[in-house]
């Protein structure tokens, strides 16, 4: 029996109307679509001239009965939904009943076609007419060729690119379905060159591998969450491994690559202060909602969704995020009684840091031990079943960081019996007092004495008093080249540089063992307010691939 109808034309007017076929990669992108919602297990594409001359998507999926075949290719022709209803819990990627239709009309078009009970089918459609359609021997699954993409609409034609960028856009279609469909394996040709070989895998770190490369696995965090259903996972690189790009984001809605700025913000949001500015993580996210939550009918070519509940979305897309990116360095957080034990103790000049509240510095031994110190800069550490260097420098701005933006507001600091008196330069005076609140929230209390001069009275516990003047005349000039809202993420981080322990400075084992065991109980251990690396981390694995063991 049939199972492809033309959708009525009340539900058909409903439907994001819009021309899909713009290119090559669009073409790729709804045939493989279709493959997909016919649950295949192996997708061939072979592309020639970027696509431009042919594109010929194979599958192994249900395939289409004769009836099917042929309707397939009009307009509103879908087997995925039936009334108005259906348009609001889409379980397939296709529903509009569209794509063939829509490419069929700007091309010569082949399908051949095999149910699992039947006999196979084949029609050719030129122009969106079909020539003819004969009953053939087939596999089962459904192969369609696209030959001459814009014969019949020549002025398209001319706005192709060369055959390279649009392989490329073709390339980058098929990347992201393999992504979010690891259990499929994934082929794909060029002139008859194998470009893509993708084996089905339950495994998604494999899949990952294969299309970011390999040695982008180790820098991978797990992420996951969950609420009332709705359930969020994948992988974010660690903050060090970031890229120029956005390129390596790649986000989906129920199984459907999106461009959502919902989930965009949240995943850039989770990384603010851990990354340079201007550099980008590399993300795969899957997030499930229940269908009727999410409304995919909003844009033509589906890439964009509006969900129902986006607070909830968010925050669950949010939290999972953070937890993965401040998976402490060592061990688990110890219970609060322990960390207020800790908190009291502690000796040398590091104690004067304003350790975080929350994390754990943890009563157990340390994991990381250290071993000692090279180049007076970098602490050598070992635990954890590997070796640890850290750049001493970059660890305890983190840490004064942290401990800043944790006590917002109500930093304590220790009042100095004669007022430091700095004397400015107008144009530093003037935007430094416009911050003076923020300035006291940290710590540092300032007034004005005069036309261009400041009186210092109270200093956080971490800066010295003889880098005050040079703190005040770098920070004006940040101040002056941004944003207000930013201020106080820049006197944080500005203030943690200065308090930070320099490079070419020794430390005692205390010392080294105080700032290891802190740097554990942050909640980004992982890069400095600037974005730079704070350790590197050499594990087992790592060190038998490097000694070829
Ligand atoms: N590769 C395929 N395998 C099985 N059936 C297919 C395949 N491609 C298309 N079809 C059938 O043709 C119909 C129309 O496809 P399409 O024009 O892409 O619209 P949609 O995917 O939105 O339903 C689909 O609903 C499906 O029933
Ligand atoms: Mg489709």
């Amino acid at each position: 029996m049939a199972r492809i109808r033309v959708l009525p034309p009340e539900v058909a007017r409903k439907i994001a109307a819009g021309e899909v076929i713009e290119r090559p990669a669009s073409v790729v992108k709804e045939l493989v679509e279709n493959s997909l919602d016919a649950t295949s297990h192996y997708i061939w594409v072979e592309l020639w001239d970027g696509g431009r001359r042919r594109i010929v998507v194979t599958d192994d999926g249900e395939g289409m009965e004769p009836e099917d075949a042929r309707l397939a290719l009009l307009r509103h022709a879908t087997s995925k939904i039936f009334d108005e209803r259906d348009l609001f819990a889409i379980k397939t990627l296709g529903f509009r009943g569209e794509a063939l239709a829509a490419i069929s009309a700007v091309s010569r078009l082949t399908i051949t076609t095999r149910p699992k009970e039947g006999p196979g089918t084949r029609v050719w459609v030129e122009g969106g007419n079909i020539k003819e359609s004969l009953q053939v021997g087939a596999p089962q699954g459904t192969r369609v060729e696209v030959e001459d993409l814009f014969f019949n609409l020549p002025a398209r034609k001319k706005f192709l690119k060369g055959a390279q960028t649009e392989l490329t856009h073709c390339m980058e279609v098929v990347l992201r379905m393999a992504l979010a469909y690891p259990e499929v394996g994934f082929y794909l040709k060029h002139n008859g060159r194998f470009l893509l070989r993708l084996p089905p895998t339950r495994d998604l770190r494999v899949r990952l591998g294969a299309v970011m490369g390999k040695e982008a696995l180790p820098s991978l965090l797990e992420v996951r969450g969950e609420n009332e259903g709705r359930v969020v996972e994948g992988w974010i690189s660690k903050p060090t491994f970031v890229r120029a790009n956005p390129k390596g984001i790649y986000l989906y809605v129920n199984g459907r690559y999106v461009r959502d700025r919902l989930l965009s913000h949240a995943l850039l949001e989770a990384y603010r202060g851990m990354i340079p500015k201007g550099s980008y993580p590399v993300a795969v996210l899957f997030l499930r909602v229940p269908p009727e939550e999410v409304d995919v009918n909003v844009h033509p070519t589906k890439t964009e969704v509006r969900f129902r509940k986006a607070d909830s979305v968010y925050h669950l897309v949010a939290e999972a995020l953070r937890g993965a990116l401040s998976r402490p360095l060592i061990g688990p957080a110890p219970s609060a009684e322990a960390r207020a034990e800790v908190r009291e103790g502690g000796a040398g000049y590091l104690q004067a840091t304003p350790v975080c509240e929350t994390g754990g510095l943890g009563l157990e031994e340390p994991r990381w031990r250290p071993l000692g110190q090279v180049l007076g800069t970098y602490i050598i550490a070992e635990g954890n079943g590997g070796l640890l260097i850290v750049d001493q420098h970059a660890a305890h701005e983190r840490i004064i960081y942290e401990g800043l933006r944790k006590k917002e507001g109500n930093y304590t600091s220790q009042r100095l019996l004669v007022p430091l008196i700095i004397d400015l330069r107008r144009e530093d005076f003037q935007i430094l007092t416009e911050h003076i609140e923020e300035l006291v929230s940290s710590g540092l209390h300032l007034e004005p004495f005069g036309e261009q001069t400041l009186a210092v009275k109270a200093v956080p516990s971490f800066l010295r008093t003889h880098e005050i003047r040079g703190f005040l005349e770098e920070l004006a000039q940040e101040l002056s080249a941004g944003s207000k809202g930013e201020a106080r993420e820049k006197i944080w981080a500005l203030m943690a540089c200065k308090g930070a322990v320099k490079a070419n400075t020794p430390l005692s084992r205390e010392e080294m063992e105080r700032l290891l065991r802190d740097l554990s109980s942050v909640s980004h251990p992982h890069t400095c307010p600037h974005g730079r690396p704070v350790f590197i981390e050499l594990d087992r694995k790592e060190l038998e691939r490097r000694f070829g063991r």
